[in-house]
């Protein structure tokens, strides 16, 4: 299929779970052939003339959640994983410049020997001179997830859309694993979902877009070609919106 030439929207931000640098076979946490692989499909983005923020995970590394099953108090373990998205932050941009793209990395929570501090005026200077800027730290707070980090800096930096990269290819009726009627559904309202109680982001990151008016589009980023089909506005996993 020929792929499409122009990003319909101008800015968008990508988040992508910590776990899209991990070798899920050798249980490398941060693989360097499938971070070389993620830092591809970001330049193909990115040659479609969009502005790319990008909002990385880190539960490859760390989850708030196993540090509370190991007896880590919960703000601590929280912080531990802010700590790892930071980690996930310099792999991509590493792998970025690597193959030729700027990047700058902002944090959130201040560490200026490693990054620059998360200063929006500054992120979106550097977003109009082409540079992909990567959101390290979360939101700087515990009890939130990179989702809400997502949602908030898509809002902060005025993002047309906010692309959810996952392993599924969009948003099912029910799981599709356990039910195989399990149908994808191509488009819903905001409300569609709330009423359907269908878990596309977490509350707080669902709320914030929804009354920011940003549309989420929920997709596999892996499947070859599938990011350019979605800045182009093909049909492609599921789009999330008001009305
Ligand atoms: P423009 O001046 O808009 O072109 O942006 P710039 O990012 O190139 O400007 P600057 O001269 O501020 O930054 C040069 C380099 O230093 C970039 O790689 C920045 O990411 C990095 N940098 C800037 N501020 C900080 C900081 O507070 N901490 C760290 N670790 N690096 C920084």
């Amino acid at each position: 299929m020929k792929l499409p030439g122009k990003s319909r929207y101008k800015r968008v931000l990508l988040k992508l779970s910590g776990e899209v640098l991990q070798n899920r076979e050798t249980r490398l946490s941060i693989d360097p052939h499938t971070v070389r692989t993620v830092a591809k499909r970001i330049q193909a983005a990115r040659a479609m003339g969009v502005q790319i923020a990008v909002v990385i995970g880190g539960g490859n590394i760390f989850r708030g959640g196993v540090g509370q099953a190991l007896g880590i108090d919960r703000n601590t373990g929280d912080y531990m994983g802010m700590l790892a998205t930071v980690i996930n932050a310099l792999a991509l941009q590493d792998a970025l410049e690597k193959s030729g793209v700027a990047t700058r990395v902002q944090t959130a929570i201040e560490m200026k020997e490693i990054a620059e501090p998360f200063i929006r005026r500054r992120a979106l200077r550097h977003l109009e001179k082409g540079r992909v800027v990567i959101f390290g730290g979360g939101t700087g707070n515990p009890y939130f997830t990179t989702d809400s980090a997502a949602a908030l800096r898509a809002s902060e930096i005025g993002a047309a859309a906010l692309l959810k990269a996952t392993k599924v290819d969009g948003v099912y009726s029910d799981d599709p694993a356990q039910n195989p009627k399990a149908r994808r559904y191509r488009s819903l309202t905001f409300q569609q979902a709330l009423t359907s109680r269908l878990k596309v982001m977490d509350s707080a990151a669902f709320s914030l877009c929804m009354e920011n008016n940003i549309p989420i589009i929920v997709f596999d980023f892996f499947k070859t070609g599938n990011i350019e089909r979605v800045l182009a506005g093909q049909p492609v996993g599921t789009l999330v919106k008001n009305i």
